[in-house]
């Protein structure tokens, strides 16, 4: 397996790779260009491969990492417990199979609401609706860092962050808010939606555990910053939050069926569009686990 590693045209960062086998279990030698490349680039878009099987996924996706139980996190039963299947497809009483994959979400972090964060996500488009669906955009966190002053760095350097999935849907627009009510006459009680979960702390500085790099970690699911009052708090939270998209450091993603993009969970976050909820859209995603939670 030899990998073609470019940079995605027109993009602020991201690459797009070839000659990448997700079916196949990756050699040493190819985890490390892989990680190589998502260190330089933040995000890969793989492309032109075989489609791998669950298994072969799972497999692959844990050549980097301890994985975290995704869809068994969301009480879905499955052989294989660490892929986490979102589908607008609905069951024989009309309710979604499991979490959805049309409704909107707001700039996140994967699993951010615990206190293990996701470390890299391995997202893949199965099936999409004709035009590919919603686009899923990505704001380079690194970047939101770096350009930072050495004032702002040390006023946020050392704060702690509190992440709850309460309170999150302010950051969608009328539109969005409007499709994600919609969307909730589709739930289905057997899935556990995450909202219930206790909240969990981040440092707002993350430093990569293996690259150094600072990124500014903050996303629609920080409710407030430890020891701050909550006013200060979210007037600062809002501030960061606009500086953190600003679009020049975020890149769209438009799906094509197969692709899988893997993406450094520090150096971004993440949003969804909606898509038709009427038109069969079916994700396949999983993440390694953060094991270093920058807070020693
Ligand atoms: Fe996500």
């Amino acid at each position: 397996m030899s990998l073609k590693v470019r940079k995605l045209p027109g993009a602020p960062f991201g690459a797009l790779v070839e000659g990448l086998e997700p079916a196949e279990f990756p050699s040493e030698d190819i985890v490390a260009a892989v990680r190589s490349a998502l260190a330089s680039h933040v995000l890969l878009v793989v492309r032109g491969h075989q489609p791998p099987s669950d298994h072969d996924l799972v497999r692959f996706a844990a050549a980097f990492g301890p994985l975290f139980d995704g869809g068994e996190l969301f009480g879905i039963s499955s052989p294989t417990k660490e892929i986490l299947r979102l589908s607008s497809e609905r069951n024989e009483l009309g309710l979604e199979s499991g979490p959805s994959a049309v409704t909107p979400l707001p700039w996140h972090t994967d699993y951010s609401y615990l206190p293990c964060a996701a470390r890299e996500t391995f997202l893949e488009a199965v099936r999409l609706p004709p035009g590919g669906g919603g686009r899923t955009w990505f704001a380079n966190a690194y970047d939101a860092w770096e350009s930072l002053s050495q004032t702002i760095h040390d006023r946020l350097d050392g704060l702690i962050a509190i992440h709850s999935i309460k309170g999150s849907g302010r950051y969608l627009s009328q539109d969005e808010q409007q499709a994600a009510q919609a969307g909730r006459a589709y739930k289905n009680p057997a899935v556990s939606y995450p909202g219930a979960r206790v909240p969990a702390r981040h440092p707002l500085a993350h430093r990569h555990p293996d690259t150094g790099r600072v990124a500014l970690y903050v996303n629609s699911l920080v409710a407030g910053i430890e020891g701050w009052e909550p006013q200060d708090a979210s007037e600062l939270l809002e501030d960061l939050m606009v500086h953190a998209t600003d679009e020049g450091r975020v890149y769209g993603h438009g799906w094509e069926e197969g692709d899988l993009v893997i993406f450094d969970d520090i150096g971004v976050i993440h949003r969804r569009d909606s898509s038709d909820p009427e038109q069969i859209r079916t994700m396949r995603q999983l993440s390694t686990m953060l094991n270093d939670d920058g807070l020693s």
